[in-house]
């Protein structure tokens, strides 16, 4: 039996969308500027292609200005950063993002740290995780996917997370770490997990917020979760499954959804849950640069 309400992340996503196309529109009207996206993509992952495709289409319904580059597999590190150099003095660009994971030959690192601090939109340059793990938000950018996991947070408990235990499972630089920092902000008490804990389901089972970003499919379980805790599911796999004979590829999140419905007080569902938040977020993020470059404070 099922007690967890769905969170309905394509839902939200899509009323913050709208939000965003107006403001956009208010600030072409008023100020005579309209928000500028570059996305940079290098290879032929195919996951990459659609998440760039979804946020190319996005900013476009948005209003914004919308360029894409896409590089070739064996493009030169010299070749990514003279790019990345022409987009940080670009004036119509206000957002700049790498689509990772890059080719082996490309160092993270160098090319992430070469975007503008200012046009970080990702909120992967060291100065902006600087800033948010010291609590500086007024000019920093939140990576997109904590930042669209904690508005599911706050929209099912208020902003105010004092006396609630979160446990993260999972301690990467795009989500695990900034979601720990965002959730210790609101007053959370935070447990990051990994590969090394000990008896992990014991301590998620203490949790009263869940966010599972592991990469491993359908890993939690009911009888690791606390009854009526908030469960937010990163995990994004393609699993096959046969049925009938026949072989199909679909997506499941890091938690078995059917499973821990039967005691999770709320749930996203993958997909629909935070897939769409993310990007959306990054709306966000591109507006708030394009209003901060106008001199708006962008709050
Ligand atoms: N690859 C997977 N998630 C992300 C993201 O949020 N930003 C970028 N640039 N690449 C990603």
């Amino acid at each position: 039996m099922k007690v967890a309400r769905k969170i309905d992340g394509k839902a939200k996503a899509a009323k913050l969308t709208e939000s965003i196309t107006l403001e956009t529109a208010t600030l072409l009207e008023e100020h005579g500027i309209k928000p500028g996206l570059a996305v940079v993509i290098i290879g032929e992952n195919p996951a990459s292609q659609v998440y760039v495709r979804n946020k190319k289409r996005t900013a476009e319904s948005c209003g914004f200005h919308s360029v894409q580059h896409s590089l070739a597999d064996d493009v030169s590190e010299q070749d990514v950063l003279q790019l990345i150099d022409e987009l940080n003095n670009d004036p119509a660009i206000h957002g700049i993002l790498v689509q990772l994971p890059l080719p082996e030959h490309l160092d993270e690192l160098t090319v992430t740290q070469a975007i503008s601090t200012a046009k970080d939109v990702d909120g992967f340059h060291l100065v902006n995780i600087g800033k948010l793990t010291a609590g500086h938000m007024a000019d920093t950018f939140v990576p997109c996917t904590p930042a669209g996991c904690m508005l599911m947070i706050e929209d099912e408990i208020g902003p105010d997370l004092s006396g609630k235990n979160a446990v993260v499972i999972g301690r990467s630089n795009i989500v695990g770490k900034p979601i720990a920092a965002l959730l210790l902000q609101a007053n959370a008490t935070v447990t990051i997990t990994h590969s090394r804990t000990k008896d992990l389901p014991r301590v998620v089972s203490g949790a009263d917020i869940v966010v599972a970003a592991v990469g491993r499919p359908n890993m939690v379980k009911a009888d690791w979760v606390k009854a009526g805790a908030i469960v937010i599911d990163v995990g994004i796999n393609r699993v096959e499954q046969t049925i009938d004979g026949e072989t199909k590829s679909r997506l499941t999140g890091d938690v078995d959804y059917d499973d821990v419905s039967t005691v999770a007080g709320a749930i996203t569902p993958v997909p629909g849950g935070v897939g769409p938040m993310t990007i959306t977020m990054l709306m966000a993020n591109t507006l708030r640069s394009a209003q901060r470059a106008a001199g708006l404070d962008g709050e």
